[in-house]
């Protein structure tokens, strides 16, 4: 007879969502930890969404992640929706709680940041000027992450300026917002330079940005982990730059979420990363 009183049942919904690599990450984890239960896809469309969380509770999961384009709508229909969420305006792990109610966080923030510690383990964000590249969903995640962990000065640059410009107003005084022709020149004296725009992701052309500026010490970090190693990321490596690729980011945004599902803080070791790689 199983030790275990109860069969744990969490997952991933999206749609589509059979692209998506959390399945992998959580099941591996829960092997590993001789934990009873399965973390699996759920296809849901947006307009079934609702329907699908409320009927989490019934189904006895204890939560599930969120994935494109679901994680802006969620923010109607959970209960109660963590600050950090809030702020990103976007969730990606629901958490049930025992009487029903749906729990909203946002883990992409916590996920970007442990992804540099694990590079640097002394990196603060405030350790000098960030350039940021990109003002769409990942963007906001990733400057509240910096501005958490206590970025001073964020340079925020992207093509269609207005929405930087819109994103500099919602997170304050932290953010500095340049035009798109700057890009390069923003380099001089940041202590790091991420990109959170869809260039370079495959089937996109590479990220263009002349990095002649960029300083040796400069940690350079790309959200985009298909390819693992960017364009981006190759030619800071070739000027002998620390860099940090996007798995780093969903890898760790896995851990709480585990967590909150199963009862157990998984670590990222080198084994689940290459399980992963070796789905890329
Ligand atoms: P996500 O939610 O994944 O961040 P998004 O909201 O579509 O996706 O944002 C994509 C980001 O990549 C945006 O910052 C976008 O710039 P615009 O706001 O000007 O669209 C950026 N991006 C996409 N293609 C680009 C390109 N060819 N050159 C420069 N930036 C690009």
């Amino acid at each position: 007879m199983s030790k275990q009183s109860k069969y744990f049942l969490a997952g991933v919904m999206g749609w589509p969502v059979m692209h998506s690599r959390s399945p992998r990450i959580h099941n591996y984890w829960l092997e590993l930890h001789g934990i009873e239960g399965h973390y699996a896809p759920i296809a849901v469309k947006p307009d079934g969404l609702e329907k699908a969380l409320r009927a989490l509770h019934p189904l006895g999961f204890t939560g599930v992640n969120l994935t494109i384009p679901l994680k802006e709508a969620a923010l109607d229909v959970v209960d109660r929706v963590d600050p950090v969420a809030r702020q990103i305006g976007a969730i990606n792990c629901i958490v049930v709680h025992e009487d029903g109610l749906l729990e909203g966080f946002n883990y992409d923030a916590y996920g970007f940041i442990a992804s540099l510690r694990e590079a640097d383990s002394h990196w603060k964000a405030n350790a000098g000027p960030v350039v940021v590249l990109g003002a769409g969903g990942a963007a906001r995640a990733v400057l509240a992450g910096l501005i958490q962990d206590g970025a001073r000065e964020i340079r925020l640059v992207n093509r269609t300026k207005e929405r930087a410009t819109s994103l500099a107003l919602e997170f304050g005084e932290t953010i500095n917002v340049y035009d798109w022709s700057q890009r390069a020149e923003l380099l001089a004296g940041a202590a790091m330079l991420v990109n959170t725009t869809s260039m370079g992701m495959l089937g996109q052309p590479p990220l263009d940005i002349a990095l002649d500026k960029l300083e040796r010490n400069c940690l350079v970090a790309d959200i985009v982990y298909v390819p693992l190693e960017t364009d981006l990321l190759a030619r800071a490596r070739r000027t002998g730059n620390r860099t940090v690729d996007g798995l780093g980011m969903l890898l760790h945004q896995a851990r709480p979420a585990f967590r909150h599902f199963f009862g157990v803080m998984p670590e990222v070791t080198p084994d689940v990363r290459r399980l992963i790689v070796s789905t890329l």
